[in-house]
């Protein structure tokens, strides 16, 4: 079983409202589809869930005044990209089930604390793709929370001992230092809880990336191995489900 989360960096443009790469969308479905391996999906919001979670404050509970009219807003273009990707899938030629955080999924104080993993399993058994996404979602003690695809990713590979995860970004990998130069190549290998000094002259870049290896060495801290690559560019994704050499950066899980 291979986890597989299609950022929502690649399959929209993050910089335009509610604007899917139809196309990017449909060849990754086809690449997924092509490679006959048996995955679990997850995909991220992208310009369909951040710009209106951010606006109606919906990582922090129901403190906007308006917390009600984003909450049904946010699910509703989550939604929406959803059946956009499971519609690619059809396309491609596989059975998915869709099975949104926000029906099964327990939060507390942003933390994921429950979701129901057998779910994704007996699908996966019964030979259909589960597809999961990034949603608005219950938080015991704030009242809702946002639950990113990467929750969901952590999550369920812990759950299910899943052996295999790949992240579908819109860069080449890793990089030490950002922006990186042109042409250059991303870290090919971490070993699970290596230190890497991340430099930027925007301290959110570095923030963003350390946190991002760290929610990485989460996962692979339970001996799965992580790649990251790049979506946006055809046939590395079908290279790296292959279990080929892909321009990416592998980091190998470690116990
Ligand atoms: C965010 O999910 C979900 C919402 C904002 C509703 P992700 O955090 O996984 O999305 P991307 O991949 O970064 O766009």
């Amino acid at each position: 079983m291979i986890l597989v989360k299609l950022g929502g960096s690649v399959i929209t443009d993050k910089s335009k409202p509610m604007t899917p790469r139809m196309d990017v969308i449909a060849r990754l479905t086809q690449e997924i589809a092509d490679s006959g391996q048996q995955c679990l999906i997850i995909h991220g919001a992208g310009s369909f869930g951040h710009i209106k979670a951010k606006q109606y404050c919906l990582k922090d509970g129901t403190s906007h005044p308006e917390y009600k009219q984003g909450i049904d807003e946010v699910q509703m273009d989550m939604r929406k990209l959803n059946t956009m990707v499971v519609d690619a899938f059809h396309a491609a030629g596989m059975p998915v089930a869709s099975i949104p955080a926000g029906a099964i999924s327990v939060f507390e104080d942003g933390e994921l604390v429950e979701l129901p993993a057998n779910i994704f399993k007996h699908y996966f058994d019964i030979g259909i793709t589960p597809i999961s996404f990034g949603d608005v979602v219950v938080d015991r003690t704030r009242g809702v929370c946002i639950c990113s695809g990467d929750d969901i990713m952590t999550y369920l590979a812990k759950e299910l001992d899943i052996k295999k995860c790949i992240f579908v970004t819109s860069e080449d990998g890793i990089f030490s230092h950002y922006p990186p130069d042109e042409g250059e190549s991303p870290i090919p290998e971490i070993q699970h809880g290596q230190d890497i000094s991340f430099t930027s002259m925007n301290t959110d870049v570095t923030g963003g990336m350390e946190r991002k290896l760290e929610l990485i060495f989460n996962i692979t801290s339970t001996g799965c191995d992580v790649t990251v690559l790049n979506g946006l560019v055809p046939g590395r994704l079908r290279q790296a489900l292959d279990g080929e050499e892909v321009i990416g950066t592998r980091v190998r899980g470690g116990i």
